[in-house]
């Protein structure tokens, strides 16, 4: 059973150590493939440094996070884009948009996010998507952009069944976490609903931790609790969570 975490942040634990355990953990509860996003040009060094150590198990995505888009929006592009042209990434991300703690950048989230699709269709390159209070808006730029090339994911989707088939509708995958094992998100009815097909799972570590271990940091081998929760609402097997999420994280991400 192979399974795949397609969003966490696990080098936000610096101790080299600290930092081995966890991914001896992950890959002890089957966790044999992680996709790390960064989210600005600090975080950098700390993904490619993981990636570097585990290269088998460990998949390098950049991208400029809305929530860090401020007034040197501009330079960090410009890091981020010399990195992406010298260095083999699996996707541009997590990008988007946040409208829950600032809407005052809205306007140049929004500049940041078409720019980085640019980029995504340029490398012929997956896009992590980060959606937050932003549904409306992050759709009236895919609408626009859209074409054969544009693909990706929705992470951490956690909204109704009518978003859930646009963002299939436009090809892309719902990335599942965490929320999915918590009482009353209602996610559980909405992923009733959607075939497997279009699913894939993630941590997004160190946040958003599941049930059984909620309030404790997350990490990627508890994604096994989100593959459990999701095999209960399907009614399939473990194993078979494990096969359709990573074939479907292997097309996305062609690695
Ligand atoms: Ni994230």
């Amino acid at each position: 059973m192979i399974l795949t975490d397609t969003h966490t942040h696990l080098y936000y634990e610096t101790d080299p150590e600290k930092l081995s355990d966890l991914i001896q953990r992950s890959l002890e509860n089957k966790v044999y493939r992680l996709f790390l996003p960064n989210v600005d040009s600090e975080s950098i060094p700390l993904v490619f440094g993981l990636s570097e150590r585990y290269p088998d198990h460990c998949f390098p995505m950049l991208g400029l996070h809305p929530c860090d888009v401020k007034a040197n929006y501009k330079e960090e592009l410009d890091s981020i884009s010399k990195e992406i042209a010298q260095r083999k990434v699996y996707a541009i991300g997590e990008i988007g948009i946040d409208l829950h703690w600032d809407k005052s950048t809205l306007s140049i989230q929004q500049e940041a996010f078409r720019t980085q699709i640019d980029w995504a269709k340029n490398s012929d390159l997956p896009i992590v998507i980060h959606c937050r209070e932003a549904f409306d808006e992050i759709f009236e730029i895919l609408n626009e952009l859209k074409d054969d090339k544009l693909r990706g994911i929705f992470h951490c989707f956690s909204g109704t069944l009518e978003q859930a088939h646009k963002v299939i509708g436009l090809g892309f995958y719902l990335g599942i976490g965490g929320v999915l094992t918590y009482k009353n998100s209602g996610l559980d009815k909405v992923i009733q609903d959607v075939s497997l097909e279009h699913l894939v799972l993630e941590t997004d570590s160190p946040y958003l931790t599941p049930v059984p271990f909620r309030g404790k940091p997350n990490e990627s081998s508890y994604l096994v609790y989100i593959a459990q929760k999701l095999a209960d609402i399907k009614q399939v097997s473990l194993e078979e969570i494990a096969e359709v999420t990573t074939r479907n994280s292997r097309l996305v991400f062609g690695v």
